[in-house]
């Protein structure tokens, strides 16, 4: 175990300075590990130092302060420790008699996230591996709730013959919320999607028309931080159509969520309490290691409903406990409230204030500072920690494909930061994630730089 501290240790403190993106490929990885099934066991030390080795430059560098790629955050040492921990003591967090400090601090942690994100302090949360799941179990809450509105016990009877239920989502929704879908039996095909605004905001007009296009029970589903655009629903719009149909309304905010914590920018998702169901991330915005996120339900009996199950030698919790098993899908699970409760403990209500405020300006100038750069484009306003740049000037669009995966290649190449690219309306873009708490102003200017010298080389040809 010391072992693998120092070398964690060692890592961490490289991490600045190593390279953004792995040499190594997945295939020479693969002939690494692989060999014949040992026979025999070997020496602890060994293993680590052997599995360190064997890892070495495949490693991405996601805890690094210029690492933009999809939406990560920074696993704080301190959240890391607790997960040290929560692996030592080995506890099986399904329910309170099995682990009872695991279920208490579960229970606080996510008390404090209701009050760090005001949502309803009795609303009732999973702590599940990350915004899919987040996103699957609370839309199975309001898959429970909407149809026992209509006489249909799910629970008990499925789907085989039960009243449809009306999917209306924006046309800019994440991807996992339609495998969400997909896995609830609602289908990610027969959903009604609603047309959004150049940013993907869902249009009011639109979302009325498609309410109005049938009867029956209602699921509708927004989003607080659109990936690629960052921007929210027009919640206070929305909401009231939505309960006004009897509907419920669920709100992916996988890091979205988080602008809650600050008083300057919790209006970006002001009325996203009206909801029924949230969605977000741990590992995100709170910086906790992998895996961490939460589904957060209004009405705690659906969601306990669509969720719990019992046996004989599982013995329920009393009326003053709380099971975390009763809001997730597993009955075995990682004790994720350690590193959650940690974390919050680590940065506070003000730290993750500061810091999302801190990883939006820097989101910000480093907009502006690649807005500057001649022959490359904001592809929209920054409204949150999420942007895009194109390059290519006024070339058609297919050559401004080619030098924006030929600029994005050539930074990740250069590997002072990385950045992926991503299609927004048909277009290829560079699109970065400012969520890390070790991301400076000064690395926001250095990215700047890099991705000048990219696009410089890609114009000279190289
Ligand atoms: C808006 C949104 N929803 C859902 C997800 C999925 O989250 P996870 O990968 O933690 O399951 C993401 C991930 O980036 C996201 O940005």
């Amino acid at each position: 175990m010391r072992l693998a501290a120092s070398m964690a240790e060692e890592f961490r403190r490289d991490i600045a300075e190593a390279e953004a993106t792995p040499t190594a490929g997945y295939p020479e990885l693969v002939r690494r590990f692989r060999g014949p099934v040992p026979e025999t066991g070997g020496d602890a030390e060994d293993i680590i130092r052997e599995l360190g080795e064997l890892a070495r430059n495949g490693i991405r560098g996601t805890t690094a302060p210029r690492f933009f790629g999809w939406v990560i955050g920074n696993s704080h040492p301190t959240g890391v420790a607790a997960d040290w921990l929560t692996s030592a003591w080995g506890q099986n967090a399904a329910n309170v008699q099995a682990a009872p400090a695991a279920s208490a601090v579960e229970a606080v942690a996510v008390e404090w996230l209701l009050d760090l994100l005001d949502l309803p302090r009795t609303a009732s949360v999973g702590v599940v591996t990350g915004a899919t799941v987040a996103n699957f179990v609370s839309l199975a809450a309001a898959r429970s709730a909407q149809l026992r509105k209509v006489g249909w016990n799910v629970e008990a009877d499925g789907l085989f013959g039960a009243p449809p239920i009306r999917v209306l989502i924006g046309a800019d929704a994440h991807t996992t919320v339609y495998a969400a879908l997909k896995f609830l039996g609602l289908g990610a095909r027969r959903v009604r999607e609603v047309a959004t605004d150049d940013l993907g905001r869902m249009l009011p007009g639109d979302f009325e028309k498609a309410l109005g296009e049938g009867e029956g029970p209602v699921i509708a589903i927004a989003q607080c931080g659109q990936i690629n655009t960052g921007v929210s629903d027009p919640f206070h719009e929305i909401a009231p159509m939505v309960r006004d149909a009897g509907g419920w309304m669920h709100v992916d905010g996988a890091f979205g969520l988080w602008s809650r914590s600050s008083p300057k920018l919790r209006h970006l998702a002001d009325g996203v309490e009206l909801a029924d169901s949230w969605a977000t991330d741990g590992h995100k915005w709170l910086q906790t290691p992998y895996d961490c996120g939460f589904a957060i339900v209004r009405d705690a009996e659906a969601h306990r409903r669509a969720m719990s199950f019992s046996a004989s030698y599982l013995p329920p919790a009393n009326e003053d406990e709380r099971d975390p098993s009763a809001y997730v899908m597993e009955l075995s699970r990682r004790a994720r409230g350690f590193a959650a409760w940690a974390m919050i403990r680590q940065l506070g209500r003000e730290g993750i204030a500061r810091m999302v405020e801190s990883n939006v300006a820097v989101a910000q100038a480093m907009a502006a500072g690649m807005a500057a750069i001649e022959g490359a484009e904001l592809v929209c306003p920054v409204e949150l920690n999420q942007f895009m740049v194109r390059f290519g000037g006024d070339c058609d669009v297919e050559e401004g494909d080619r030098l924006t995966l030929a600029t994005v290649q050539r930074l990740q190449k250069e590997s002072i930061a990385f950045a992926g690219p991503a299609l927004w309306r048909g277009q290829w873009v560079i699109r970065f994630s400012v969520s890390s708490c070790a991301t400076t102003m000064e690395d926001g200017a250095i990215t700047v730089e890099a991705v000048l010298s990219a696009w410089k080389a890609v114009q000279a040809g190289a």
